[in-house]
């Protein structure tokens, strides 16, 4: 008999803040399954800010969501019926997925969990959020030993492990986020050796005395937070540019001093744009590396859980809220 699903859908581009009116619950029935697919019970979806650049009917390096649309995201569940021989019951499995209870899919788009580690680590740390972090902070950021690294959104998936792979590599780790708890969570769980915070310390100002300058500013946020790290660049110093999130809900160009270029050029800094996807090749080595590290007690990881299908609109919005401590996700039960 076809399964009864919950399915939410993109239904208005936002202007500006993302509400939860660009999204709308429906039911439906998913048909049965033919030669090669699998029937999965969603578990755990993830969310992540690049969506909110998909809901833009802009160009650039994902295609936007097309509206009146299911939408996707990185997912993990359980299979609970398969006709792709590779696949069984009970397997716990990975992949672009619906946001919906069910999902009715190809088995060659999904990956077989290892079942000696929590699904959930293949959503962050042992997923595209820890490669993220370790491609930008080594291959981009050419982090090594003595350096000191600054890492803006530092208390959210990507920034915390940055953080944690720059003390395994011998550097002097200084986070930026939005809150007390976030701070504390930095310096005693993570280890970092210092930690500002934005929303009332003055960022450029407390960088100026805790810190000789800048060698590789893993830069999340962007805007305002940016300008005042990049001001105390290290010659030859680098700026991996993995995220903007603080741009991502602006209506028009955020305008300020044009001071980067200059100081580009003085210093001989480089600056670096770059997506995860783009290291792709080397993925295999990189998690396997990720995985030792977390199996050692050296990466640790911290989940924000928020329950039920009908609440993954208001989880993606906590992301550009601050409300998150650790990696954002939403479990449905
Ligand atoms: N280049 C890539 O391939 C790639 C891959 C994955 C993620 N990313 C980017 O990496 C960044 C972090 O992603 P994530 O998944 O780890 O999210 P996250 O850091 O877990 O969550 C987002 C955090 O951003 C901060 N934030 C939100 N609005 C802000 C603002 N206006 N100014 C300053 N900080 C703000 C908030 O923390 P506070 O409380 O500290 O403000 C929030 O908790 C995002 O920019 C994302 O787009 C890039």
């Amino acid at each position: 008999m076809s399964t009864a699903t919950r399915e939410i859908y993109f239904v208005k581009r936002p202007v500006g803040m993302v509400g939860v009116d660009s999204f709308r619950i429906e039911s439906s029935r998913l048909s049965d399954l033919s030669q090669g697919d699998v029937l999965v019970q969603i578990r755990y979806l993830s969310v992540d800010p690049y969506m909110r650049g998909r809901m833009n009917d802009n160009r650039s390096y994902v295609a936007p969501f097309a509206l009146n649309t299911v939408m996707t995201g990185g997912a993990v569940g359980q299979v609970i019926q398969s006709r792709d021989p590779a696949i069984h019951e009970g397997d716990w499995v990975f992949g672009q997925l619906p946001w919906a209870d069910y999902a009715l899919v190809q088995g060659d788009g999904l990956k077989v969990l290892d079942s000696h580690l929590p699904p959930t680590t293949a959503l962050h740390v042992l997923g595209l959020t820890g490669l993220t972090a370790y491609f930008g902070l080594l291959s981009v950021g050419a982090a090594k030993s003595g350096d000191t690294v600054v890492v803006s959104g530092a208390a959210g998936a990507v920034g915390s492990v940055v953080g944690q792979i720059a003390k395994i590599n011998g550097c002097h780790v200084i986070g930026i986020a939005g809150s007390d708890d976030k701070l504390r969570m930095l310096l005693d769980d993570y280890g970092f050796d210092g930690a500002i915070n934005y929303k009332y310390q003055n960022v450029a100002a407390t960088l100026g005395q805790i810190t000789k300058g800048v060698d590789v500013y893993f830069d999340n946020v962007g805007g305002p937070i940016s300008d005042a790290v990049i001001s105390h660049i290290n010659d030859f110093g680098r700026i991996a540019i993995c995220g903007q999130i603080a741009l991502y809900n602006n209506v028009a160009p955020d305008l300020a001093p044009r001071i980067i270029l200059p100081l580009l050029l003085t210093r001989r800094a480089t600056a670096q744009g770059f997506i995860v996807s783009d290291y792709s090749r080397d993925f295999k080595l990189a998690l396997s590396q990720l995985g030792h590290w977390y199996s050692e007690g050296r990466l640790k990881i911290r989940e924000d859980i928020v329950q039920g299908l009908e609440y993954a609109p208001q989880a993606f919005l906590r992301l550009f809220e601050g409300a998150n401590l650790g990696k954002q996700l939403v479990y449905l039960p």
